[in-house]
């Protein structure tokens, strides 16, 4: 485990992991459209407990197998379907309300840095799990945008939900705005409860 370099601001990947946490609780469903090695599906298995359930999405066969040996080995997998397929199908896959999803954007660790997520089927899932996201629901996305590809999917995300309605949905950035390079940083995305007015 890395040393915490800091008290009060977390790195970025454990910010979106404190993000997911706060909004999940135990039974709720949840989505990781990017299963990869499965360290955030894991996250997601074991908060939402034995009542909950969780999707996982990856187009790569690698990434499947991965994730499923890292649940398997936590005892979780059965809290799990991993689903061999592209995250803007998620509406053929999931019926239920959910609670919670994340997005890791980019290219698998060690593997083919070709196979990376693209701005048209990222915007398709996001538009297909908003249909599903309950109120206060919330989606995380961590978005790495140093690769080939990268700048263009970031832009593109970026126009997308800039344009979101303020009056449904709040939309934040969590950034390290002192560190070269092109860091990764969090998108996330509460679903705002509309009240009637009286
Ligand atoms: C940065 S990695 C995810 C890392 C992962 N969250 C983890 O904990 O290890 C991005 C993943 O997105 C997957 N991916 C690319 N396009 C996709 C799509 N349309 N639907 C689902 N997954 C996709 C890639 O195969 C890759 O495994």
């Amino acid at each position: 485990m890395r040393p915490a370099l800091t008290r009060h601001l977390p790195e970025i990947v454990p910010f979106a992991h404190g993000l997911l946490q706060r909004a999940l609780q135990p039974g709720d469903i949840a989505i990781d459209a990017t299963a990869g090695n499965g360290h955030d599906t894991l996250l997601l298995a074991q908060r939402v407990g034995d009542g909950g359930h969780v999707y996982a999405f990856d187009v790569q066969e690698q990434a499947i197998s991965a994730t499923r040996e890292r649940l398997e080995a936590h005892g979780v997998a059965y809290r799990v379907s991993v689903i061999h397929a592209g995250h803007e199908t998620v509406q053929q896959h999931v019926q239920q309300p959910v609670q919670a999803a994340v997005f890791n954007l980019g290219y698998l660790p060690r593997s083919d840095k070709q196979v990376t997520t693209q701005a048209d089927s990222t915007i398709a899932a996001l538009e297909g799990i908003w249909q599903l996201l309950q109120p206060h629901g919330l989606i995380v996305l961590v978005v790495y945008h140093g690769h080939a590809g990268g700048k263009q999917e970031r832009s593109a995300l970026e126009d997308y939900v800039c344009s979101l309605d303020p009056a449904t949905v709040r939309v934040v950035r969590y950034a390290l705005a002192n560190v070269p390079n092109d860091p990764p940083y969090v998108l996330a995305l509460e679903k705002l409860k509309q009240v009637s007015a009286c």
